[in-house]
């Protein structure tokens, strides 16, 4: 597999507080020094373009409660190997910054929305923002920064009564609706006992909707399986990491805020690009560096580097 896919945490600071990923008895944020600089994030892109890097996204925490953003996107969108510029959103802050992202060269967006209930998004995400980050979809869907994908995380008995009227999302709206099953970690702040395979969401929506249609992926599209339902504008999809096993065909790398690259969510070892960058390392040496990473993520199974001791916030998805 190519790796071709480089996935930027830009902050570990986020406006909402979704049950499943604030980490539990971690309410302290890294250090702003700590946090790798446009400057860095860009000269790492740009090393990283010089080994394959193809694909780019940032993440948070929530990218949009990072200043200026739009700058460090109109700085990657102009390296010239990115063919894909994509951003991972709660969207409650993307209708006033759509317009100014897509200027600035943001490819597409993809947006997490748990719920389209007012209380339950409350509940899961601690805040009583759902009209915010409908507003963001339907202006990321008017400035055209399209495919727009929605993320939705489905927990049992927190929000099981949402699959239906998220699955309804792409029915009435271009945008595929992504199911992404739950992932515990050792600092979640929900049970494992809440995790619901794919495999009982996709019967639910069938029952309802009828059957799902396969789609053929596209480029770079990595594990989510694409499924189109009848008389509908848009598409479903699954991401199905805990219940099928992908890693084999993994193509992505991931930059934490604070500048180290995981050759895998689950790794145990991560590279400190930061000090690396701030102990004045010139290019050739970063480049070596970023082979080592690329090599070992060619051979990277999940028993020989595995932890689950991580924070999503920091990570990114
Ligand atoms: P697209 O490029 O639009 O397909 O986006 P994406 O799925 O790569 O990015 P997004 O930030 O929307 O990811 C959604 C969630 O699915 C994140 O929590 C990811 O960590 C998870 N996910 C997607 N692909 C993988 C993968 O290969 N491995 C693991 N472990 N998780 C994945
Ligand atoms: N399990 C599954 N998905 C998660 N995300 C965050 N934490 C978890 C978790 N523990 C999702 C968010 C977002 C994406 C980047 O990662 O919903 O859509
Ligand atoms: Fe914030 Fe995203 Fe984590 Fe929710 S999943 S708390 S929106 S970083």
């Amino acid at each position: 597999m190519t790796v071709d896919y480089l996935r930027i945490s830009v902050t570990d600071r986020c406006n909402l507080r979704c049950v499943y990923c604030n980490p539990l008895g971690d309410s302290g944020f890294i250090a702003p020094r700590e946090i790798l600089r446009y400057e860095e994030i860009h000269r790492l892109v740009r090393l990283f373009a010089d080994r394959g890097i193809r694909k780019v996204r940032l993440t948070g925490g929530e990218p949009l409660v990072r200043k200026d953003i739009a700058h460090l996107t109109a700085r990657l969108s102009s390296i010239a190997a990115i063919e894909d510029l994509a951003m991972t959103t709660n969207g409650v802050l993307l209708e006033k910054a759509a317009p100014d992202l897509k200027a600035a060269g943001l490819d597409r967006v993809n947006i997490s929305i748990d719920s389209v209930e007012k209380e339950s998004y409350k509940q899961i995400t601690g805040l009583d923002l759902l009209d915010e980050a409908v507003k963001g979809i339907d202006k990321a869907i008017a400035v055209g920064l399209k495919p727009v994908k929605i993320n939705a995380v489905i927990l049992r008995g927190i929000n099981e009564n949402q699959i239906i009227p998220l699955a309804g999302l792409a029915r009435r709206l271009d945008v595929m609706v992504r199911f992404i099953e739950y992932f515990p970690t050792d600092r979640n702040t929900r049970p494992g006992s809440e995790y619901i395979p794919n495999s009982h969401i996709r019967k639910t929506i069938e029952n309802r909707f009828g059957p799902l249609m396969s789609l053929v992926p596209g480029k770079s599209a990595g594990p989510a399986l694409y499924f189109k339902l009848a008389q509908s504008e848009g598409a479903i999809g699954f991401i199905s990491g805990r219940s099928s096993m992908f890693c084999a065909s993994c193509n992505r790398l991931r930059l934490t805020s604070d500048g180290r690259v995981r050759p895998c969510l689950y790794s145990a070892h991560s590279y400190d690009m930061k000090k690396l960058l701030r102990s004045g390392a010139d290019d050739t040496r970063i480049l070596e560096t970023i082979d080592r990473i690329i090599g070992q993520k060619r051979n990277f199974t999940k028993t020989n580097s595995f932890t689950e001791e991580f924070s999503m916030r920091n990570i990114g998805g």
